[in-house]
């Protein structure tokens, strides 16, 4: 897919679909005033008629309009202009992103990025143009034996700017938004793929293809035998009713000098997540095979800074195992001691996904990171608190919370913040071991976070992102989202890179 910047003006230009945005009660755009005029007030009689009134999600396809040369006009709604904020401008473009692949255009010129959005710049506005058109050209094919593309894809996209400057900052956006599309779309790949592919072994391999495909990307993968000298008694269990062995892989972009701390991601990546002997129901079972959705959004982050060579040190972390039931596997109440020396009762094999973190969280300590954040599919009651809009951040550190919702609120990934206070600490207690590694049913996503954080004392920015309802959607589009990764970038960016 090609994208380009031009300032040149729009009714002069060939193309399939020329974009123009139309506030509510009939008002163009400047720019589209402006193509008006060439049409010698065609679109604005069109308006005139009530066609069109310019609230969201609606549109209209014209043909053969006099005075431009493209062959067809796409006016489209863009809400009232009083409220066209960054949250609006990216649902318009991702309304024309759904339109331009529906239409049979194979080559398009928006002029959504001309128009001023409150607090957003012309680089921004590109970027969030170009995001929203590649996750709509994202295809999961690998397992077809025809692919589902369509006939005539569009592969042309040109974004019309005001002047040279913002087309400087365009230019700089669109390669933005290339290169976390990139690392989106790893992640999604990864998650969709399934758990009879998609293995601990498999993860292994893809990132030593990452180590493979970019400098300063380097991969190390620890066997279970070493994660049996270092004492990871919780991971070890989980992995032990599986046939396929665990690993502990490393990650590391280097793109700082050796001398400043990492940012460490540790992603939880449950290749498939039965339940274990706490088996789970059959409904939506398969669903389970997204349960390194978190894994997958680690991936995702180190392809894109990678990509972006960002000027920041980043360590990923996926311990990657099988959660199933057999005669090997462990069981509840089983009494487990974690890398960490601590104990833990074992209530639920369900809860397999703290098991993973709490020894990873201990094992990272040897990167002395500055900041560490843990990403996972953890909960389904994170589902049933914030549903499948935002993330649930949970923080022993309240800044780095409002760092990562502010974050993810400017990448439209949102996330939203649960308290983790001491009184929750308390579901945690166990009559046989130092605590239980469940609290019960109420507050299920917290007291996940409260049994995590008894891991990470020692750190004095950690955060625990729960992506149970953001990693994947259900219904026609059902598959991964690629979340995260876009509020993970966006992080680093504002509070590590170095340029
Ligand atoms: N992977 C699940 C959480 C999950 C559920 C993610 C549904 C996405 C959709 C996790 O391992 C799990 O099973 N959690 C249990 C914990 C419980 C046993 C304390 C849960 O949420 O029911
Ligand atoms: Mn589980
Ligand atoms: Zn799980």
């Amino acid at each position: 897919m090609e994208f380009t910047v031009t300032t040149a003006n729009p009714a002069q230009k060939k193309a399939g679909v020329l974009v123009i945005g139309v506030f509510e009660r009939r008002r163009l755009s400047d720019i589209g005033a402006r193509i008006d005029q060439a049409t010698d007030g065609y679109l604005r009689g069109i308006l005139a008629n009530g066609d069109l009134d310019g609230e969201t999600n609606t549109s209209l396809l014209l043909y053969d309009v006099p005075g431009i040369r493209a062959r067809r006009v796409l006016l489209v709604g863009c809400g009232k202009a009083s409220e066209f904020d960054r949250r609006a401008y990216r649902k318009v473009n991702a309304w024309v992103a759904g339109l331009l692949e529906r239409s049979r255009a194979t080559d398009a010129l928006t002029c959504l990025p001309a128009i001023q959005v409150r607090g957003v710049d012309a680089g921004d506005r590109a970027r969030v143009t170009v995001e929203a058109t590649e996750t709509r050209r994202y295809r999961f094919d690998e397992f077809r034996s025809e692919p589902n593309t369509p006939k005539h894809p569009l592969s042309r996209l040109a974004l019309h700017v005001a002047d040279g400057d913002d087309k400087a900052k365009a230019e700089a956006g669109i390669a933005h938004a290339r290169s976390l599309a990139a690392g989106v779309h790893l992640a999604r790949d990864l998650a969709n793929r399934p758990a009879n592919v998609c293995t601990p072994t498999h993860l292994a391999e893809q990132a030593r293809a990452l180590d493979q495909q970019y400098d300063h990307v380097h991969t190390t993968v620890l066997e279970e035998s070493d994660m049996e000298e270092l004492g990871m008694g919780a991971m070890l269990a989980v992995s032990r009713g599986s046939r396929e062995p665990a690993k502990l892989i490393t990650m590391s972009w280097q793109g700082a000098g050796p001398d400043k701390a990492p940012v460490v991601f540790v992603g939880k990546g449950v290749t498939f997540d039965s339940g274990g002997i706490s088996i789970k129901p059959a409904a939506a079972m398969d669903e389970m095979k997204y349960d390194m959705g978190g894994a997958a959004s680690v991936f995702g982050l180190i392809r894109a800074c990678a990509e972006l060579r960002i000027d920041a040190n980043v360590v990923g972390l996926v311990p990657a195992a099988e959660n199933m039931p057999d005669g090997a596997a462990y069981r509840p109440g089983d009494i487990l001691k974690t890398m960490s020396g601590q104990t833990i009762e074992i209530i639920n094999t369900d809860a397999e996904g703290r098991l993973l973190l709490c020894d990873t969280l201990t094992y990272a300590k040897r990167f002395s990171p500055d900041t560490i954040i843990d990403i996972a599919t953890l909960t389904g009651a994170c589902i049933v608190a914030l549903g499948h809009h935002a993330s649930a951040v949970l923080s022993t550190n309240d800044q780095l919370a409002r760092q990562l919702m502010q974050a993810g609120e400017r990448a439209g990934d949102r996330a939203w913040q649960l308290p983790i206070w001491d009184e929750y600490q308390e579901q945690l207690k166990s009559p046989f071991a130092d605590f239980s590694h469940v609290g019960g049913q109420p507050a299920g996503t917290i007291t996940a976070a409260c049994f995590l954080s008894r891991f990470t004392k020692d750190y004095k920015r950690w955060a625990h992102l729960d992506i149970a309802g953001t990693a994947w959607t259900r219904g026609d589009s059902k598959g991964a989202t690629g979340r995260p990764v876009p509020l993970m970038l966006q992080y680093l960016l504002d509070h590590h890179d170095g340029r």
